[in-house]
């Protein structure tokens, strides 16, 4: 098979299935969601938005977990509930979706960027601590790909500097550090149920926190600034309407059934990818730390080395994969930071009551600019599936490797001289 043309250059593609699609609902969330339809309560106070927020604070080990809307709410309103507001620093690393950032600007606050330990691709705790200033309120750390940042130490350094410690679990369902679940383990932490994640309703996102008053203060803002206790009619504080609906609860309860055997299952495919990728095969694994000892493999990131395929650079190497049926994608095109959101001409930023703590526009943190060159990602999906999937992977990348200084040739030929 290795031996035919590359499919880019009009040979056969490895392979021809797909892999198992994402998301994908079955009788089960089938059932809850006519169970809520036929109940007449389909939004926020049917009695399984209750049962799902109970069923996953057990899962997290957490005293509280209130749902909300989408996991870019559920962040803002964490950071509102630790009390992060205009004029504070929140320290973000710079390999995340928008929403890290973007929550800690809905508060009018400012996120510093600091950048992320290369071996797991989550912020680096001595850079975090590094960028502590007086005006740090907190530090937001990311699960990234669902691999658990270092709590043990972000704890440490949120005490030492008394600084709010938020996770932002969005890619980390079910995910372990050192034995304790994630979300627990700093002030407040949230998830994201967005139609990618590892459990999705479509959309949807939770709040946990081992807090009684981070709680009490998330579930008011979400419910118009209700009391628990007290009148449809009555405000007690400026709130807004972020309730998830029944529809999403119900089906996210049937995918935290389900979640346990998907980790397992993707936890053994990625071994064998481990295991069966050669060390000259030009992508290496980033690290999995020991410590980690659960990790649900939401994104596996694969670092690229183009001189192991002839110097074919690593955008084409990716488009000659996919067209072998193998769905790798590269990694956020730049680190957050150098998103247009974060230029002058954006206008946001002069909207805020703060000056910049970082000039973004000159800002290089260099692991999260070398990730962003070299990595490239397989989601988690492909790892629903059995070792004939991962074999084909393999194959795909060998036959990439051998034909690489033919699909060299043929670009360079195809440029007008
Ligand atoms: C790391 C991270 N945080 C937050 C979010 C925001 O979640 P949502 O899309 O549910 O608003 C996402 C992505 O979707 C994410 O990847």
């Amino acid at each position: 098979m290795t031996g035919m043309p590359l499919a880019l250059l009009g040979g056969s593609a490895v392979r021809a299935r797909p892999f198992t699609p994402w998301p994908a609902g079955g009788r089960e969330e089938e059932q809850a969601l006519g169970d809520v339809l036929r109940s007449g309560v389909w939004g926020g106070y049917h009695p399984v938005v209750q049962e799902f927020e109970r069923a996953l604070a057990d899962l997290h080990e957490v005293p509280h977990a209130l749902s909300c809307a989408n996991g870019t709410v559920a962040l803002e309103v964490a950071l509102r509930a630790v009390g992060v507001g205009p004029g504070d620093e929140v320290i973000v690393p710079p390999l995340t979706f928008v929403a890290s950032a973007a929550a800690v600007l809905l508060c009018e606050a400012a996120p510093v960027f600091a950048d992320i330990d290369p071996h797991t691709l989550n912020l680096s705790p001595a850079a975090a601590e590094a960028a502590i200033t007086p005006r740090t309120r907190a530090i937001v750390v990311v699960h990234f790909g669902g691999h658990p940042a270092e709590m043990d130490a972000f704890r440490e350094i949120a005490r030492r500097h008394e600084l709010k410690l938020v996770e932002d679990a969005a890619h980390a369902h079910g995910a372990r550090w050192l034995g304790t679940p994630v979300g627990g383990w700093g002030d407040v932490g949230t998830f994201s149920f967005q139609a990618f994640k590892l459990m999705t309703a479509g959309e949807g996102g939770i709040i946990v926190t081992r807090s009684a008053d981070v709680a009490a203060f998330c579930w008011s803002y979400c419910n118009q600034g209700r009391r628990p206790d007290g009148g449809w009619f009555e405000h007690v504080r400026l709130g807004t309407n972020y309730r998830m609906t029944a529809f999403q609860a119900a089906v996210l309860r049937a995918q935290l059934r389900q979640l346990p055997g998907q980790t397992a299952l993707r936890a053994a495919n990625v071994a064998y990818l481990r295991q069966r990728l050669r060390a000259g095969s030009g992508l290496t694994f980033t690290d999995d730390d020991p410590r980690a000892d659960r990790h649900p493999h939401y994104l596996v990131t694969l670092r690229y080395r183009p001189e192991s395929f002839s110097g074919v650079p690593r955008d084409l190497a990716i488009e000659a994969l996919q067209a072998e049926g193998i769905p790798v994608k590269p990694t956020y095109p730049y680190p957050l930071y150098r998103n247009p959101l974060f230029r002058k001409e954006s206008g946001l930023l002069a909207r805020h009551h703060w000056h910049a703590p970082q000039d973004y526009e000159t800002l290089v943190l260099p692991e999260a600019e070398r990730i962003c060159e070299d990595g490239i990602w397989l989601s988690h999906n492909m790892f629903l599936g059995d070792h004939e999937d991962v074999d084909d992977i393999l194959l795909a990348i060998e036959k990439l490797q051998r034909h690489a200084p033919a699909l060299l040739a043929s670009r360079r030929a195809a440029v007008p001289r």
